[in-house]
């Protein structure tokens, strides 16, 4: 899966480029992006989502939580992607790259009664409602705008993506969505109201899932209540299936894109709803093995119990395995002809959930470069400025060619808005 990051005799390339030149150019902790991962990761899933005959049965509206960064969604909006959408913010970026309004689908529990008029300003394709209380507010919003909202009611259809509780999305006791057995109500209200355009259905239920069988049984949850709206008059147009589909860190084995979509797309055209316009919101299966994070070992420090490689980055440049547990691979960027130790590779923050990688068999010495892998999701999205650390570049790769798309934070900028207290 790693196309743009590959091993030539025993030195780590970022495309054409040796990702040490990268670190003497930009310095570490460094995120790089391939241009042609993220291509190649887009095109797969796009043409998956179009049959033998030529007819187009979905589109991909990338998830931009997943990684926001301007040329990246730029990048994707230039080989057609429309974008999912959690936030003003995140609205405000897809703008500033010209994404076409009708292009955005705008998610998420929490939405202020500001982001809804945001969205309803620009011209979304969709609102996605996830209760009742929201619904309200929208109608509220748009009525004083005097313009109409399109809205997906979210479903939570109670299943298990079988992936980590913080990320599974779908099960009755998560906050996401509008209760199974409260949608065809919700239905009904959002019918009666002034300013409300019921467009469409939507679900998502986790991230990280690598296993076709938790989104069939959403599916055909979901396909059930568009059969029952249709019996009461309530016809929706498209049919938003969310994201969610996992990607390989090491021994995780997802469904082939085209397997996926061909099951799940299958079984819309069986129920007889092949004329409903299919949303997908996949963010990491697009981004995340299309970067790296690029760090230096600092200090070896060997002990009774554990040796510990002590590098650079840390999680404020990568959360997810202080968060999740989360296992990314760790490799030398050079290898070396000297014998290996098992570290636990952490980082400089001074907490003990510091850490990157548990166990590690490595032959490093001081100063060495190690890649973490498969970090271009849920990576620089979540870095933080915790003990005062400068968020690091990022970099783009396009064959011989290398981009800075964010530079690295600069220390003063950190508390250049803060102010003492007068004397
Ligand atoms: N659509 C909705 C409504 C979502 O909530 C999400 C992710 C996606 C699409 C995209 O899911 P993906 O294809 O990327 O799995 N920070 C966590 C992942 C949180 C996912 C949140 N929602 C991590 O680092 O694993």
């Amino acid at each position: 899966e790693l196309t743009g990051f590959t091993e030539r005799d025993g030195i780590w390339f970022a495309e054409d480029i040796p990702l040490a030149d990268l670190a003497k150019e930009y310095g570490t902790p460094l995120y790089i992006y391939s241009k042609k991962a993220l291509t190649e990761a887009y095109q797969a899933y796009d043409k998956a989502c179009i049959d033998h005959a030529g007819k187009r049965r979905a589109r991909v509206h990338y998830a931009m939580k997943a990684n926001s960064n301007l040329a990246v969604i730029d990048c994707l909006k230039k080989l057609g992607a429309g974008f999912d959408l959690v936030s003003g913010g995140e609205l405000a970026r897809a703008l500033a790259i010209g994404a076409d309004p009708k292009s955005l689908v705008f998610a998420g529990v929490g939405k202020s009664a500001s982001e809804i008029a945001q969205a309803l300003q620009a011209g979304v394709k969709c609102i996605n409602v996830e209760s009742i209380a929201e619904l309200h507010q929208i109608n509220r919003v748009a009525t004083k705008l005097h313009c109409r909202a399109p809205i997906s009611l979210r479903v939570n259809p109670d299943v298990d993506a079988q992936t980590h509780p913080y990320i599974s999305t779908g099960l009755k006791g998560n906050k996401f969505g509008i209760a199974y057995h409260e949608v065809l109500t919700a239905y009904r209200e959002a019918a009666l109201l002034s300013q409300i355009d019921v467009v469409g259905i939507d679900c998502h239920i986790g991230s990280q899932i690598t296993s076709t069988a938790p989104y069939l049984d959403a599916l055909d949850k979901v396909l059930e209540l568009v059969a029952q709206l249709k019996n009461e008059g309530i016809d929706i147009h498209h049919l938003d299936l969310g994201g969610g589909l996992g990607i390989s860190y090491g021994d995780d084995n997802p469904p082939d894109i085209t397997d996926f979509t061909n099951i799940l797309l299958n079984r819309v055209a069986e129920r007889g709803f092949a004329h409903l316009d299919v949303v997908l919101e996949p963010g990491r299966s697009l981004v995340g093995n299309a970067g790296i994070l690029l760090t230096q070992v600092e200090y070896l420090k060997p002990g009774a119990e554990k040796n510990f490689c002590i590098v650079d980055a840390a999680m404020t440049e990568l959360m997810r395995p202080a968060l999740y547990e989360a296992y990314h691979s760790i490799v030398p960027v050079e290898t070396k002809k000297i014998a290996s130790a098992t570290y636990d590779v952490v980082g400089p923050v001074c907490e003990s959930g510091d850490w990157l990688g548990r166990d590690r068999s490595l032959a490093v010495e001081e100063g060495d470069l190690l890649a973490i892998l498969s970090a271009g999701a849920y990576g620089f999205v979540m870095a933080s400025n915790y003990n005062t650390r400068p968020k690091p570049a990022e970099v783009m790769v396009d064959g011989k060619n290398a981009y800075v798309i964010r530079a690295r934070e600069k220390t003063a900028d950190l508390f250049a808005t803060e102010k003492v207290l007068p004397n």
